[in-house]
């Protein structure tokens, strides 16, 4: 429905210029519906949570529009105002990056954020907005960190891979199947504190995780995400629980006591740099442990999944042609899985790309607005007042038919070449383009270039070991459940 024109007295550089180019277009009213309070809200809830994909897509049919008012979980009435205005193709959506445009404070989680006991009474770097000085010190602080362990990332995780691939092997022979959730969620952590703590987690000590750092790192996340996800109990129950309350931090405590006294007790080194930033040692290690907890192995918990997922389901050609690529280079390197052997494998980069522009692995960013805007999508403009929430569901951003031919298909060599580099900036898992970089300006992953370095080094390690593998899926707890039925191995290589 059209309702008014484009407003003149507040537009920006970037809106008049949208201004002059809609020439005569109009700005709509944005279509949708919140319902009556309480009702639409649980209304909303319940279809959410009976497939998230069919929400949205119904409700885009239903409006004509891929931009519409919904209500998003949890929602009240104990939780914060769940009014959103959904983003969901590739023209929309980048407001969401648009740090002048919107403001992201607490909003790293959705439309609720978690008790900030959770995070040892500190709100993290990741629900700061950019305006705020500590997310300069703090992102710093973090960039650091990768920084200061550059030289251990490859050979930690190769070392901690090979252990990997040791398990699964033995599993195989021993059970004609071999679960890789549950050991690659050990090795990712024991990777991450090799390399950062100079420690193995289970290493006995006053402060030792012994083999539990996943298991408690698993249950202090779930908590904070119990209300935007389900756990496989009858509806009713998940509804009138995890749905409607947040869970009290004290029902983890002692877990989060024990991850922390790991992280205080052996992220010296990383914990001696926390005052070149202006920040305490304490607040420097509850930050820590969310970068390396939350953020990077909570997000590689999805990731690797789905890379094994989509590899194994493109086939024996794929996997053949992968195995070609990755171990030409690395014998051009002379036998090392370097950086640059890596950056020489443009089949197996393209193909990470793919699994992240399919599989978004944190597919839900928002972002309230700091000035009444003009939104665009293919379709046309909307007017979005100051103070309302905007929300996208990335998926289906980065599958928008408008910009990806076959969006829903795994095609891995669809970033290749020039045409495929150009297509780059529509991959956004990072939370901005691919072809932009995180700032202390921004609010992009922080560890953009080192999430694309692991998931790349995953697979040629992979296929360095392999010529091809058969998995069995099932639906796991957090995303997809992979199990190899076999792993086959070159004759020489
Ligand atoms: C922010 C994704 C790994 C550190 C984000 C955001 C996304 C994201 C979507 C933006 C959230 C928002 O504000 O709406 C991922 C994924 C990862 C991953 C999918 C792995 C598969 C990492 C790693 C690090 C990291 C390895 C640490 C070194 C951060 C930080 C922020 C962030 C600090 C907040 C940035 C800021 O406040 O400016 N990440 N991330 N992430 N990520 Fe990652």
């Amino acid at each position: 429905r059209v309702c008014n024109r484009l407003p003149n007295s507040r537009a920006s550089v970037s809106e008049k210029i949208s201004q002059s180019e809609a020439g005569a277009k109009v700005v709509k009213e944005i279509p949708g519906s919140y319902g009556p309070p309480l009702l639409g809200v649980i209304r909303d809830r319940q279809d959410f949570f009976n497939g998230r994909e069919e929400f949205f897509k119904s409700r885009m049919e239903k409006y004509q529009s891929t931009v519409y008012r919904v209500n998003m979980p949890p929602g009240g009435p104990f939780f914060p105002d769940p009014r959103v205005i959904m983003l969901l193709d590739a023209k929309s959506f980048p407001v969401l990056f648009d740090t002048s445009k919107v403001e992201k404070r607490d909003l790293f989680t959705g439309t609720y954020m978690p008790s900030p006991d959770y995070t040892g009474g500190y709100r993290t770097l990741s629900y700061l907005d950019p305006s705020e000085e500590n997310h300069g010190k703090l992102k710093s602080f973090c960039f650091e960190v990768l920084m200061m362990n550059r030289e251990r990332w490859i050979p930690e995780f190769q070392r901690a891979a090979q252990e990997l691939w040791d398990v699964l092997e033995k599993e195989l022979a021993s059970h004609g199947r071999a679960g890789f959730n549950d050991a690659s969620e050990h090795m990712t952590f024991n990777f991450l504190c090799r390399s950062v703590m100079d420690r193995d987690p289970a290493a006995p000590g006053p402060a030792s995780l012994g083999g539990d750092g996943p298991s408690l790192i698993k249950k202090w996340i779930f908590f904070q995400l119990a209300p935007i996800n389900t756990i496989g109990l009858p509806r009713g129950v998940e509804e009138l629980t995890i749905h409607t309350l947040p869970l009290p931090f004290s029902l983890v405590k002692k877990d989060y006591q024990k991850l922390h006294g790991f992280f205080s007790t052996y992220a010296t080194r990383a914990l001696d740099a926390a005052h070149k930033f202006g920040l305490t040692r304490d607040e420097a290690s509850h930050n820590l442990l969310f970068n390396i907890c939350f953020n990077t192995w909570g997000g590689m918990l999805i990731l690797f999944p789905s890379i094994l997922r989509l590899l194994g389901r493109a086939g024996a050609q794929l996997h053949k042609d992968l195995a070609d690529e990755v171990r030409a280079a690395v014998r051009a390197e002379r036998g090392g899985l370097s950086m640059r052997a890596l950056e020489s494998m443009p089949l197996l980069k393209s193909t990470v790309y793919e699994v992240m522009r399919l599989e978004p692995p944190v597919p839900f960013q928002y972002g309230r607005a700091k000035q009444d805007l003009v939104l665009e999508s293919h379709e046309g403009f909307y007017k979005v007042n100051k103070g309302e929430l905007l929300g996208g569901y990335q998926p289906f951003a980065t599958r928008d038919p408008k910009v990806f031919e076959s969006p829903e298909d795994f095609l891995p060599r669809r970033f290749m070449g020039e045409q495929g580099h150009k297509l780059l900036r529509y991959v956004l898992w990072s939370n901005g383009p691919e072809t932009e970089s995180p700032s202390l300006n921004n609010k992009q992953c922080a560890g953009k270039d080192f999430v694309v370095m692991i998931a790349r080094l995953l697979v040629a390690d992979l296929f360095l070991h392999y010529d091809s593998f058969d998995m069995e899926i099932s639906a796991g707890a957090l995303g997809s459940a992979v199990s190899f039925t076999s792993l086959k191995k070159p004759i020489s290589f």
